[in-house]
């Protein structure tokens, strides 16, 4: 298949660069690309006039009309003018005539740059990076072997101080400083792993997420692991990426909760599906759907009224992609979420159209779980025994998330060395070594990959989560990062806390840090010090995770990002509000 160029000068038809050479680095070349998928039903013939490559191609009448309407948001403009995944096809042409002098970056389209490209998982820098992307990966129920370990750092490595990575809230991998000439090496390098970055942005289904100790957990119901990669290899055509999925009217976050500590939010997802055990034994999971934050909204799912069995999750994930894609709002952008969808035509009609979807399926009852004891959210960091006897996982902070290529490496032989010779990462920006002997664990903690990410952090650096900030992304209002870790050490230096308390910080109002959740919030916003405009936070209270979720609602505004000032106001905070008590400080001999 033909791709589109992307070059509006250069525009003559050119065979796609997948087969040629690389100039910089060499990867291991897969098989030609098929990128596109077989989809389930076939497309309705698209209207006249309209391109072959159009986002309309999937959708049934009804969506196009919404898709074409004059109230349509500006990304429905653009997925109709081509479908994003298009990109699938177009980052490797693109890469080439790059790498080959034959086009310049001022003369690329910038929606193909800007906004389709994202399908391909490639988000464009401009505003702090210019000329560089960050690669969002999928990584599904966030695990990572050595293989895969060691090729992040190889891809990575080339690009300096850029060249770094993040853990993200979705338990996922973001690389950063990749140019567009590399890009085609680094997917066919990821492929060749086991990974992709295909479908990981924009109106996608993003990371799937789980239990972050499936498999080795005691008190699980069911290893997610095996239902996220099947789900993952059903949505995403085996990491080449699905078509007839491409063109949702929004993002779509998913997840599968398999213990009471509700690991991955079900709370926050679009779709949440809660494993829980019916009186006969059976596990099944009840749905619940519509949690999503926004600049304008921010809401907790609500039940959709049904369980479903094990072997109802893909074929209820398909229809509910489908209704999704087909029944779901396509105007105002800040409307375009599940949740709007499920209120517009109700939760029965919403459950209704699901089996419609499903050939008239059936689902079951909701299942109200009854606990004898109340039931402490576990923390994952630390030495924790698994249900396999003599085997431990282990759990390690990384701080705000931020790892290096060298990291990878490091990551990669302590797991080969003590554990199973993978790692997990977490929604917490952290990461887990399973299946370590009993024997191994005092060798282990004496690894220097420990120095920087302790097995037994202080409190608040434990639970401490922070999105991109201004450093990359172009919307943060604030840098992040490097405040938050900051800020959080000299917290726990000064006091000393009797219970876990989470700090989230985010750089700007869309909340990819999800200060929402967190038992202290902060959000970058404007603000004012010593008569000087400054970088600042709002501060947020009361985001409660687990069995009983709640959304942290805003204490205070304004607060300048100044470790002069931040400092000592959390510190009353922490006081005040979570009963941290200053810490005792030795006499001097
Ligand atoms: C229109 C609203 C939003 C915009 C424009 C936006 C934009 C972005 C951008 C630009 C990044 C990448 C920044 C970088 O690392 O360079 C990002 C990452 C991320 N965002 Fe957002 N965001 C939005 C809303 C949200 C919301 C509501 C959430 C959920 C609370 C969220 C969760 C995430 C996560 C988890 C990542 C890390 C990547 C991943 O694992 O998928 N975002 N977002
Ligand atoms: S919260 Fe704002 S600053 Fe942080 S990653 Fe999301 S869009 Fe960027």
């Amino acid at each position: 298949m033909q791709s589109q160029c992307l070059n509006r000068k250069a525009s003559s038809a050119r065979p796609c660069a997948a087969s040629r050479g690389l100039t910089t680095r060499v990867f291991a070349t897969a098989a030609p690309v098929a990128p596109s998928a077989t989809p389930a039903s076939a497309p309705l013939p698209l209207p006249d006039g309209v391109g072959e490559h159009s986002g309309l191609k999937h959708l049934p009448e009804a969506a196009r009309t919404r898709a074409l309407d004059k109230k349509a948001n500006k990304f429905e403009k653009v997925k109709v003018e081509k479908c994003g995944s298009r990109a699938w096809n177009d980052v490797f042409e693109l890469s080439s005539l790059l790498k080959e002098g034959k086009t310049k970056w001022e003369d690329l389209n910038l929606d193909d740059v800007d906004i389709r490209l994202k399908w391909a998982g490639l988000f464009h820098r401009g505003k702090r990076t210019p000329g560089k992307f960050m690669m969002r990966l999928k990584v599904p129920n966030g695990e990572l072997n050595a293989a895969q370990l060691r090729f992040l750092a190889t891809a990575i490595a080339p690009y300096g101080a850029e060249g770094c990575a993040d853990i993200t809230t979705r338990a996922n991998i973001q690389l950063r400083g990749i140019t567009m000439e590399d890009s085609e090496a680094v997917i066919r390098g990821l492929w060749d792993v086991g990974l992709t970055s295909f479908q990981s942005g924009m109106d996608s289904v993003r990371n799937l997420t789980g239990n972050p100790i499936a498999g080795v957990d005691p008190h699980e119901l069911v290893d997610t692991r095996p239902l996220l990669r099947d789900m993952e290899a059903m949505l995403f055509n085996n990491g080449k990426g699905r078509e007839e999925f491409a063109n949702l009217p929004r993002k779509l976050n998913i997840c599968i909760s398999s213990t009471r500590d509700d690991f991955p939010h079900t709370h926050i997802n679009d779709v949440g599906f809660e494993a829980v055990q019916r009186p006969d034994g059976q596990v099944v999971y009840n749905v619940v759907v519509g949690g999503y934050f926004s600049i304008k909204r921010n809401i907790m799912s609500i039940p959709l009224g049904c369980s479903i069995t094990q072997d109802q999750l893909l074929p209820f994930t398909e229809a509910l992609l489908r209704v999704f894609r087909d029944h779901g709002p396509r105007g105002d952008r800040q409307q375009t979420r599940l949740m709007w969808l499920v209120e517009a035509v109700g939760v029965d009609k919403f459950r209704q159209l699901l089996s419609e979807y499903m050939g008239g399926a059936t689902f079951g009852e909701p299942v109200h779980e009854h606990h004898d004891q109340p039931w402490e959210r576990r923390n994952l960091l630390g030495v924790h025994p698994q249900k396999q006897p003599g085997l431990n996982w282990v759990g390690a902070c990384v701080p705000a998330g931020r790892l290096h290529a060298a990291d990878f490496n490091e990551l990669a032989a302590v797991a080969e060395k003590y554990g199973d010779g993978s790692v997990r990462i977490t929604c917490e920006e952290n990461v887990i070594f399973t299946n370590v002997p009993d024997a191994k664990l005092e060798a282990m903690k004496a690894e220097p990959l420990f120095q920087r990410f302790p097995i037994f952090p202080g409190v608040l650096l434990s639970g401490m989560v922070s999105c991109t900030g201004n450093q990359f992304c172009g919307f943060g209002l604030a840098e992040t990062k490097a405040k938050a870790v900051k800020v959080v050490e000299a917290l726990d230096e000064q006091l000393e806390l009797s219970r876990p308390v989470r700090i989230h910080f985010t750089g700007c109002p869309n909340s990819c840090g999800q200060a929402q959740v967190g038992d202290i919030g902060l959000m970058g916003a404007p603000a004012k010090h010593e008569g000087k405009a400054v970088e600042g936070y709002k501060i947020f209270l009361g985001g409660k995770i687990g069995e009983n979720p709640a959304l942290a609602t805003e204490f205070a505004q304004g607060v300048p990002a100044i470790e002069s000032v931040l400092v000592p106001r959390l510190k009353e905070i922490l006081i005040s509000e979570f009963g941290a008590k200053e810490r005792v400080k030795p006499a001097a001999a």
